[in-house]
């Protein structure tokens, strides 16, 4: 089974409040979930390794540390995964980005992709696949699946909220993908949503329904 880590730092957790809470407005929702997204990238970029570099400041020169290897990659799954992205790339913005357009169908919960556009070369990069929301655990399944079909190795999912149902079902299908998550609701209802979750992410962010 793939790891699975609950990032709960105190202000993750007041902020994951504020957007739960249904009178919370559009604005602040899309505002609360970029600055989440830089406290989640700073805990799944914890381990990213790094090398020495010669610089000179403007007193002597140094070995200083800098980012091993190639750009990551953060992948979006569309809608909502754009709120997470955007924080991300505030923290990374070197970062290359894949888009993923994936809805899942209300009345049968099945992934629907609509779009793919990703950097040419995945193999040997850091992938990391954000998605408020890892429900059934269908889309993020489906995104995952078709980036390693185009190379992709070594991957994590970040995500705002999980149910426990989604979470058993990704670790079982992508065991060798870590996920990062700021909390794990009680349950999904009968219509796929997480309880007591926050309603629907993409449409909480965008003010559409
Ligand atoms: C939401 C969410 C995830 C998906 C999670 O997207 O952002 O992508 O549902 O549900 P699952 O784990 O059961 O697949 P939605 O399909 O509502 O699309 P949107 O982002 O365009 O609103
Ligand atoms: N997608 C959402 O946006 N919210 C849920 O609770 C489940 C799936």
């Amino acid at each position: 089974m793939s790891s699975v880590t609950v990032v709960d730092h105190p202000l993750i957790q007041h902020k994951l409040t504020i957007m739960r809470d249904k009178e919370t407005s559009t604005a602040g929702f899309r505002r609360l979930l970029r600055e989440i997204a830089h406290l989640l990238c700073y805990e799944v970029t914890r381990d990213l390794e790094l090398e020495l570099k010669t610089i000179e400041t403007p007193i002597q020169e140094m070995q200083a540390p800098t980012l091993k290897g190639k750009k990551l990659v953060f992948a979006s799954i569309l809608r909502a995964g754009n709120g997470l992205l955007e924080g991300m790339l505030d923290l990374v913005p070197a970062a290359r980005v894949a888009h993923i357009g994936i809805y899942r169908d209300h009345e049968t919960l099945q992934p629907v992709e609509y779009y793919f556009k990703a950097p040419s070369s995945l193999d040997d990069r850091l992938i990391i696949v954000v998605d408020p929301m890892l429900a059934t655990a269908n889309s993020a399944i489906a995104a995952v699946d078709r980036l390693k079909r185009r190379g992709a190795n070594n991957l994590r999912f970040l995500c705002l909220l999980a149910a426990p149902e989604g979470v058993e079902k990704f670790t079982k299908a992508h065991p060798d993908v870590p996920v990062f998550t700021a909390a794990i609701d009680d349950h999904l209802n009968e219509k796929g949503y997480i309880v007591p979750g926050l309603g629907d992410a993409g449409d909480r962010m965008y003010g559409t329904k």
